[in-house]
């Protein structure tokens, strides 16, 4: 029997700190007006003390999960998208795994730049539609804020913090992805790079001195690219669809910048209330723009189940992605799998998700106190074994 991956559950995480672009005024030679002409950003979130990628994985993970109705035990695969784990080593997907308490799910970290959520995105439905796996967890989630130079205006008014996580479900109706484009211009692999920190050229004072542990961007180049690339990388998947484009309702592309959404949509002949933008609020978190944005559309009743979406993204590497998707969370009520006349089936799934979201919330807590009660016998361990 042929399987398909279906979106069943959804959820997002991001910082409560936000910091406007007159806060930026106080900060470098900027305007508000600039960077609200140029890019169509007006605020965006930022990480406070303790807040990290993992963190706000796990958080955006507990929310699909409860969601959907699943336990964290039943995951087999956790693919988080990031250019910003915690650590350059251990993945952050392997930290995802153990907060989320997933003791059964595989786990990687897939790195794309802000591409990353919909390289993920088929990654796991491949997996689901092979047979492998029955639940897999995508996550896209960026902590940019600290690898952002505060004193370079070219970037430091572009990029924000957030977090986004779907579950994909395996299902025998004809759902999920109809068709994707992943591509790559890796001769512009230096477009949008942090020059220093890696293997090539290792961390020393030297990189510190020239600032080269932050991120640098030639926001030209990355402009052009992200502008062709989403006008035919659009095409090329309602095309292969075989949906028109009347039946595509809404475009979720990668939120980097409003003038490059806005020229593709007119190139595509899109009307741009067909296109979701939320970059005004949160600024470009490159992996986590796109699932935040779906996340936000769900919640503002802009997506119906049974509607097509498109999903386009593009950045470092140069690399870009896009993928027509079924939306169709809940499976389609047939009467004959169904005990409970068709009209209490979703009374009957809010209820189910509510006293989930409630179990999974007393659990969080019951973790917090047992941790708490743990802290003063695990400092008297360590002052007896260091004594
Ligand atoms: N505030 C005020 N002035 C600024 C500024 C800021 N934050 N940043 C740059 N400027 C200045 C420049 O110094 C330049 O001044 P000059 O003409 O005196 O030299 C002027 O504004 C124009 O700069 P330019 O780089 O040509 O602006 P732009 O219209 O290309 O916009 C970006 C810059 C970065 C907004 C734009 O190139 C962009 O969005 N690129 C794509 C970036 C992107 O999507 N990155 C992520 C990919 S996932």
């Amino acid at each position: 029997m042929k399987r398909y991956g279906r979106i069943t559950g959804w959820g997002k995480a991001v910082p409560e700190r936000i910091l406007t672009n007159h806060d930026l005024e106080g900060m470098i030679d900027t305007s508000d007006e600039w960077i609200v002409t140029r890019t169509g950003i007006r605020e965006r979130h930022i990480a406070g003390p303790g807040e990290t990628s993992a963190t706000m994985s796990v958080e955006a993970c507990q929310k699909a999960l409860a969601h959907a109705g699943v336990d964290p035990e039943e995951v087999d695969l956790i693919i988080v998208a990031t250019s910003t784990p915690d650590y350059l080593c251990p993945p952050v997907s392997s930290m995802v795994q153990d907060q989320l308490g997933a003791t059964h799910a595989a786990a990687f970290t897939l790195v794309a730049g802000c591409t990353g959520f919909v390289y993920g995105l088929v990654t796991a439905s491949q997996f689901i539609e092979t047979g492998l796996y029955k639940k897999v967890l995508v996550v896209g989630v960026e902590t940019l804020s600290p690898g952002v130079d505060w004193t370079d205006r070219t970037t430091c008014v572009i990029f924000g913090d957030g977090g986004a996580a779907v579950l994909l479900e395996a299902s025998d109706q004809p759902t999920g992805i109809l068709s994707c484009e992943l591509g790559s211009q890796g001769k512009d692999w230096d477009a949008l790079i942090y020059p220093g920190g890696g293997c090539a050229k290792p961390f020393s004072e030297k990189v510190l001195r020239n600032r080269e542990h932050y991120l640098r961007m030639d926001g030209r180049r990355v402009f052009k690219f992200a502008a062709r690339t989403m006008t035919d990388s659009v095409t090329n998947v309602v095309k292969a669809s075989g949906l028109t484009w009347d039946d595509i309702e809404l475009i979720i592309p990668h939120q980097a910048n409003a003038r490059i959404i806005e020229l593709a949509a007119r190139r595509l002949g899109v009307p741009m209330e067909k296109v979701m933008v939320n970059i005004d609020r949160y600024g470009n978190t490159s992996a986590a723009s796109i699932p935040l944005a779906l996340c936000e559309a769900v919640e503002e009743g802009r997506l119906e189940p049974g509607d097509h979406v498109v999903f386009v993204g593009f950045g470092a590497g140069l690399t870009w992605a896009a993928a027509v998707l079924h939306w169709q969370p809940e499976e389609a009520i047939r009467a004959e799998d169904w005990p409970l006349p068709a009209s209490l089936f979703r009374p009957v799934t809010q209820v189910r998700n509510a006293v989930w979201s409630t179990q999974v919330a007393a659990r969080a807590r019951l973790q917090d106190a047992a941790m708490a009660a743990m802290a003063p016998i695990n400092a008297w361990q360590r002052r007896i074994r260091g004594g």
